[in-house]
């Protein structure tokens, strides 16, 4: 079984590239940014503060989260309800990254995640998948790109689902999520120190992932030779 940890900032393409590389390589794609989105919906569905911790951490033993694998296709189920599309606007982004700071939220997320890498081979992405959720996996990217080609990815992406967004306040609104993630007091955004760096700022999207597929195979192809 191998366990690949994608980590990075928003907006570096880590959920397209390392969804593409697992379908190529017949392994699990798993979101794990999906479940502190599924938390931030909650909260603000309830008109709670997502920075208010004592409020957010009352909340949590009424939440019941999982996720489904359809077709290679991961579902979040909040309370039983598909919320895989709510979950993906401006307002609910702004409110993962402030939940994912309360240590008693990522405690509520960290068994559910490990144990998707217990039983078959994963591509997990988040931002402190190869740190603390799965420090001993065989391969760990820190996958990045500039601000602005972030912010322009994310800013196509929204336009074409229809949303009337500006590019400077998508530009903004990653910046001060970068900043959010990488000060948090409790696992904090950054490259474990046995990460590759990947740069995909001038990469296609098909580029990364032939890239990403190439290290994985590679360690895969050393891990065969060890175990001769
Ligand atoms: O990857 P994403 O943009 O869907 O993540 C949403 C937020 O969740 C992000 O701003 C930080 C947080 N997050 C986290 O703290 N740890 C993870 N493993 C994944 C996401």
């Amino acid at each position: 079984m191998i366990a690949v940890a994608v980590d990075g900032p928003a907006g570096a393409g880590k959920s397209t590239v390392a969804r593409a590389a697992a379908k190529e390589l017949g392994f699990v794609y798993v979101d794990t940014g999906a479940l502190y989105r599924a938390i931030g919906l909650h909260v603000l569905r309830r008109g709670i503060d997502p920075a208010s911790a004592e409020q957010v951490v009352s909340q949590l033993s009424g939440i019941q989260l999982s996720l489904a694998f359809c077709q290679g296709e991961q579902q979040v189920l909040l309370c039983g309800e598909d919320v895989s599309g709510g979950i993906r606007t401006p307002e609910v982004s702004m409110a993962a990254s402030k939940v994912s700071a309360i240590p008693q939220v990522r405690a509520f997320l960290f068994d559910l995640q490990r144990d998707l890498a217990r039983t078959q081979s994963v591509i997990m992405d988040g931002r402190d998948i190869g740190t603390v959720v799965l420090p001993n996996a065989q391969v760990k990217v820190f996958l990045t790109a500039s601000d602005q080609v972030r912010a322009r990815r994310r800013f196509d992406e929204l336009r074409q689902k229809g949303e009337t967004v500006e590019y400077e306040q998508v530009l903004k609104d990653i910046q001060q999520r970068d900043y959010q993630d990488s000060h948090r007091e409790i696992a904090p955004l950054v490259p474990a120190p046995d990460a590759v760096l990947l740069d995909t700022s001038n990469d296609t999207p098909q580029q990364a992932v032939d890239r990403l597929v190439a290290l994985v195979r590679e360690k895969m192809r050393r891990l065969e030779e060890e175990a001769q």
